[in-house]
């Protein structure tokens, strides 16, 4: 098994430390995920989560609508943002774009957790905060899905295999299932962030969310951070159900 801190580059390491330091809270693992069609609705929600929530996730469906730069605005006001891009291309062109990202004042960014990609990326946010975090398998894909993808291994052995991958690269945590989240805990030892969407309270809506577990669940099963969204976005008072998940987040 090895080691938590080998091969981590300082920086990455450093930055580690900070989010660990940050994570003091429940409320500063609870992560929002804005999946909103348009900025007026991301506002809003922002507005109706004030006090409550302090750390916004941006994927595809806000960026391409305006959400970087309110990302941008965000951050200078000092709510965290974690930008979801996923990023996978050729190293040199993931590198660039670590490297704008870097600039933008993110507070996380997720790349798929292949080898040499995250490498490029590790070397390219070096020296800044951004933590990067290696999505493994989609929590959205169970065995048939990754079958279909061409792996001959099945979902749990992909995330942990790619997970150990994430720590030798410098990685400063990784995306998965909170159904994993023990497994991939006891690979990356206690300072990497393992944040985990596809998180439902009792009784929700699974949506297209295959391997899901509620918030204490989670919580227990050793996530750093909960990434909530259609639970808490597309409830008709955010708000409660905010402060619902984060009330069962403490009974954990
Ligand atoms: O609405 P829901 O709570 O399912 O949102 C989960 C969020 O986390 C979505 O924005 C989705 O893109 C993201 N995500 C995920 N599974 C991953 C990585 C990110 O569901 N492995």
């Amino acid at each position: 098994m090895p080691h938590a801190d080998r091969n981590l580059a300082p920086a990455v390491h450093a930055d580690r430390g900070l989010i660990q330091e940050r994570a003091s809270t429940m409320q500063d693992r609870l992560i929002v995920g804005l999946d909103v069609p348009t900025l007026k609705e991301a506002e809003k929600a922002v507005r109706e989560l004030d006090g409550v929530v302090s750390f916004y996730k941006i994927g595809y469906q806000l960026a391409f609508a305006g959400g970087l730069d309110f990302a941008r605005e965000l951050a200078s006001g000092g709510t965290r943002i974690f930008l979801d891009m996923k990023l996978l291309d050729i190293d040199n062109t993931v590198a660039k774009g670590v490297e704008a990202i870097a600039r933008m004042g993110m507070t996380m960014l997720t790349l798929h957790a292949y080898p040499k990609t995250m490498k490029a990326a590790v070397e390219a946010a070096r020296g800044s905060d951004l933590c990067l975090l290696g999505v493994t398998v989609l929590t959205s894909m169970d065995e048939q899905d990754v079958i279909d993808a061409g792996y001959e291994y099945d979902p749990h052995t992909l995330v942990l295999r790619r997970s150990e991958q994430a720590l030798h690269a410098g990685m400063g945590g990784i995306v998965c299932s909170a159904e994993e989240a023990e497994a991939v805990r006891r690979i990356v030892g206690p300072n990497l962030a393992v944040v985990t969407p596809g998180i439902r309270p009792k009784g929700s809506d699974h949506g297209d969310q295959k391997r899901v577990v509620t918030p204490a669940q989670a919580i227990r099963n050793g996530s750093s951070h909960l990434v909530v969204g259609r639970p808490i976005v597309g409830a008709a008072d955010r708000r409660a159900v905010a402060e619902a998940i984060l009330d069962e987040m403490r009974s954990a």
